[in-house]
């Protein structure tokens, strides 16, 4: 990439429109929504659709592939054939920037500001130097001072993420997420009760409660006494408004019987569970330090169904993890076969710099990842179909979150989290928000298709 040299911007010129473009997981997602809220409260206001943005920030994300080359290559196209003045300010923000955040100030000029996952709330700083033409980098962990210094909440949409526990400490030997998130933190539990309640004043319906670990989150309540992630779900369940709550990513050894519990109490808590396993060997999951066993992830999911029969389980899969042999990938296929997901991600096993499992010995061919990989999936997509169509004949729940590309076409999620679109040929009968009940009359991998049976059932 040929260099373009700071500053974006001509000196003390302060972007007016902004566009954060996020990579990876919900979790960024979430990031991405508060720094722009944050550039809001800066005076700025987001690009609309197709317009080029003064300032462009990428949040980007580590966990697989070679996400910094597509940095580099995301910014010589925001860069390529502008003038100085023409071309937008970049930050790059995120989990590439926190692993690599003085090689991207090095190779790419034309990045005004490096910033990582726990410092994004210091934004606004390093905006008002890159407009002196002064480039910053900031990569500090202060993960709780990050939560109480960005504005209160403005979003408007029926759905909503909240992140509610940040960081890992399992040490997964292929994973980043431990060196660019850093330790584990909880929230505290009045913070997340009112940036829930503030959610909801403004139209939420549904809250997807996030974090690496989501079900490690501790606090206390307002008398002092410890909770866990059921106890902040039983007190959120008490907002009137909010119809449904969610939580992702857990990790198998931090369930605990008050957790399965709530599915069985806890209506507004929807039957679904994203439980990553990664591989159905013990041999596998020691070397990937996961610290649980096949055997005790499925009882796990065993205890789960016997609290909410109905549950959804989706997981994550890694294929070709160092010294993987065909027999042990088999045992992958064979818990696959066991649990009948309901969704599922699956992954090549990609060595990240930093992790334990880049230097193992008897790395695998890609070729040999590529089968196993296709063959796990068309395991999955199996069970995902099947899944989608036992809903056929049968009524569900729609929380409707957006039209669909069709005049009179709405889109919304059951409660098992499927894709379920239906019309309403007036536009007369459902409303964004709403909660209406449909019947499921066609399904296919990625979507079941419904009939609108009853509108606004709150
Ligand atoms: N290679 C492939 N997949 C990975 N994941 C995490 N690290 C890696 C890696 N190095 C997957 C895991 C995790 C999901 C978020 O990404 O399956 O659960
Ligand atoms: Fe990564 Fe393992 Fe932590 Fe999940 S539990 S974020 S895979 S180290």
């Amino acid at each position: 990439m040929k260099p373009i040299t700071p500053p974006r911007v001509a000196p003390n010129e302060r972007p007016q429109t902004y566009r954060v473009k996020s990579f990876g997981c919900q979790m960024n997602v979430y990031d991405g929504e508060r720094m722009g809220e944050m550039l809001d409260e800066q005076g700025m206001s987001a690009a609309s659709e197709g317009e080029d943005a003064d300032l462009v920030v990428l949040n980007t994300c580590h966990i697989r592939e070679k996400a910094a080359e597509k940095i580099y290559s995301d910014i010589g196209r925001l860069t390529k054939g502008k003038t100085q003045k023409k071309a937008p300010m970049i930050a790059v923000a995120g989990c590439v920037a926190q692993a690599e955040g003085e090689e991207i100030m090095k190779r790419a000029p034309a990045v005004s500001m490096v910033v990582g996952p726990q410092a994004y709330h210091r934004l606004p700083d390093m905006l008002d130097k890159a407009v002196k033409g002064e480039r910053a980098t900031d990569t500090d962990m202060p993960a709780i001072a990050k939560f109480s210094a960005l504005p209160v909440r403005k979003k408007r949409t029926p759905t909503a993420f909240l992140t509610v526990q940040e960081g890992c400490d399992k040490f997964c030997t292929y994973c980043v997420v431990p060196y660019t998130r850093g330790a584990e933190i909880s929230r505290p539990f009045g913070d997340l009760i009112s940036e829930a309640q503030g959610l909801v004043e403004s139209g939420a319906r549904e809250i997807t409660l996030l974090g690496q670990n989501v079900n490690a989150w501790g606090g206390e309540n307002e008398k002092g006494i410890a909770q866990g992630l059921d106890g902040l779900i039983r007190q959120l369940a008490k907002i009137p408004k909010l119809q449904r709550i969610r939580y992702t990513t857990s990790h198998p050894n931090d369930f605990t019987p008050g957790l399965i519990a709530a599915h069985a109490e806890v209506d507004k808590l929807m039957p679904y569970l994203h439980l990553p396993v990664q591989s159905g060997s013990d041999r596998v999951l020691k070397a990937m330090n996961r610290q649980h066993t096949a055997e005790g992830y499925l009882r796990l999911l065993e205890q789960m169904r016997a609290a909410r029969p109905d549950i959804a389980l989706s997981g994550d899969f890694i294929v070709g993890f160092p010294g993987e042999t065909e027999a042990e990938f088999e045992e992958t296929l064979s818990l696959v076969d066991e649990v009948r997901y309901a969704q599922a991600y699956s992954f090549k096993y990609s060595p990240r710099p930093g992790t334990p499992a880049a230097t193992m010995d008897n790395q695998i061919p890609r070729e040999v990842m590529d089968d196993r990989l296709q063959r796990l999936q068309a395991r999955l997509n199996r069970d995902q179909l099947a899944f989608n169509a036992a809903s056929v004949g049968k009524s569900c729940t729609v929380l409707v979150e957006r039209k669909g590309k069709l005049p009179g076409q709405w889109l919304g999620k059951s409660p098992w989290l499927q894709s379920v679109w239906f019309a309403d040929e007036e536009w007369g009968e459902a409303e964004l928000g709403d909660m209406v009940e449909v019947d499921v009359i066609d399904a296919g991998a990625n979507s079941v298709q419904g009939v609108l049976r009853q509108a606004a059932l709150t």
